[in-house]
């Protein structure tokens, strides 16, 4: 079967990797985006964000001549389907921006009026319901030969190429059905094994990506406030409830971990797109805002452990070790280590930040204001404290000497539990949703 022409607009982060990965699984694609800076380095293969395989599989996709990269949206009209990636940011009030996306559309109006042949277009940013039926349709009601259909992207940051090639179901939401099969013929071009279709209209299609987040976001608030309670309780570590009632299928293993609270670029902004979407039908959100606050005040237990350890005065060193919002990215989005850094600072306290990936990006937020250190153990040296706030791997293996041998004082917070704490028992070691010892 001969394979789809592929456009892909806005080279974020769901929409690079899946130009990316179409161009590697052969599809002629032309990436679009607005930002110059970007489309040069991209037309070098370099890419903007930290994402694994990312940059090789562009590198192989250009050398090949399977990609190219252009602001111009006449390419458009090489290519039989579009995906549209465009963000569709949260506003000052925590709604959906739909600014890029209506952009988007209009640009797209202009060009596909003049195409003969059938075009398919793909809203993959995430939108609320009603989005694509109350706002793209009407304006591309004119073009007779263009389809649209609403396709949620699940991916996450750090494993973005691999659910890619292996999603756990594709939802199409579509007016009607040959919309919906014209997608359909492009993932059959896609997957030697057809993962499972859904196919749906489009406001459920939208309102799946929502229910989605929202509900991972709360298994993980709903686990902090476990965690937040255990850490009162003696001995009780909510690890081991977390794993316990990881067991039963009805509540299943995953995002069960504990942490310093949920970042990054989807489920804080979906989360409260999903609230202010839901305002409108009085009294409906509470649950969600009930998440969201749990989320916002997680910091608050960090900061309560870094009093208890008496290191909160102007003449005490925090080392912060792990910036990203999770480990294998450098994106910074709604990362907790912000938030933290920022209270330090009011505080007056000297700060010490380490990442492996997101020690640049960093830079951005607090420039002269922290030391920035290339290696754990300088970030260490004369600590009055470290807090660890990324599961990167690297900190996973720490052992006790590179405390011992680098800090000024032995207090560890362990925000994501990577760290055995029977063997920190000579320090004073706190970590979320871990009960107090025997003598407390
Ligand atoms: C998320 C969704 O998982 C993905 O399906 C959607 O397409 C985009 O949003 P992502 O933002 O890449 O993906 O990260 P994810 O792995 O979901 O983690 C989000 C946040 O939750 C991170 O800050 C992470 O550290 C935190 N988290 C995750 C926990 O604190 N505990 C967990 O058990 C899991």
């Amino acid at each position: 079967m001969k394979k789809s022409k592929i456009s892909v607009i806005g080279l974020g982060f769901v929409g690079l990797t899946l130009a990316v990965i179409n161009a590697k699984e052969g599809f002629d694609t032309i990436g679009i985006d607005s930002d110059k800076g970007k489309l040069k380095n991209l037309r070098r293969g370099k890419t903007d964000f930290y994402e694994p395989n990312l940059s090789k599989y562009l590198k192989e996709s250009m050398k090949g001549d399977k990609i190219s990269f252009t602001e111009d949206f006449n390419n458009v009209l090489k290519t039989d389907i579009t995906f549209i990636t465009v963000g569709t940011p949260s506003t000052k009030d925590g709604r959906i921006d739909l600014t890029s996306l209506k952009k988007v559309i209009s640009e797209l109006y202009n060009v596909l009026k003049n195409k003969s042949t059938n075009h398919l277009i793909v809203i993959k940013s995430t939108v609320v319901p009603t989005t694509t039926s109350q706002i793209v349709l009407p304006k591309l009601k004119n073009l007779k030969n263009v389809s649209v259909v609403v396709n949620p992207e699940f991916l996450r940051e750090g494993n973005a190429l691999k659910d890619l090639v292996k999603p756990h179901l594709i939802v199409i939401g579509c007016d009607n059905n040959k919309d919906c099969k014209a997608l359909e013929r492009y993932y059959k071009q896609f997957y030697k094994t057809m993962p499972e279709i859904l196919k749906t209209d489009n406001s459920t299609a939208e309102m799946i990506k929502y229910a989605n987040n929202a509900f991972l976001a709360t298994k993980i608030s709903f686990i902090n406030s476990i965690a937040n309670v255990c850490q009162k309780l003696p001995l009780v570590d909510v690890n081991t409830i977390a794993y316990a009632i990881g067991k039963d299928s009805r509540i299943g293993s995953q995002f069960l971990q504990a942490g310093p609270g949920f970042g990054g670029s989807c489920l804080p902004k979906d989360l409260s797109a999903l609230i202010k979407f839901t305002d409108k039908f009085h009294d409906l959100n509470s649950f969600f805002k009930a998440v969201e606050n749990v989320n916002q005040l997680q910091l608050i237990q960090i900061i309560k452990m870094l009093k208890s350890m008496k290191v909160l005065d102007s003449k005490k060193v925090i080392a912060v070790l792990g910036l990203a919002f999770k480990k294998n990215t450098d994106d910074l989005r709604e990362a907790v280590s912000i938030k933290l850094v920022k209270n330090l600072l009011k505080k007056g306290i000297q700060v010490k930040v380490h990442d492996p990936m997101a020690l640049d990006n960093f830079k951005n937020f607090f420039n002269k204001k922290i030391s920035y250190c290339k290696k754990i153990e300088d970030c260490l040296k004369g600590a009055n404290c470290c807090v660890i706030l990324t599961e990167w791997d690297d900190y996973k293996k720490l052992k006790t000497n590179v405390f011992r041998n680098n800090m000024k004082e032995l207090n560890i917070i362990d925000t994501r539990r990577i760290l055995d704490p029977t063997k920190f028992n000579e320090f004073n070691f706190k970590a979320i949703g871990l009960g107090p010892g025997k003598d407390c």
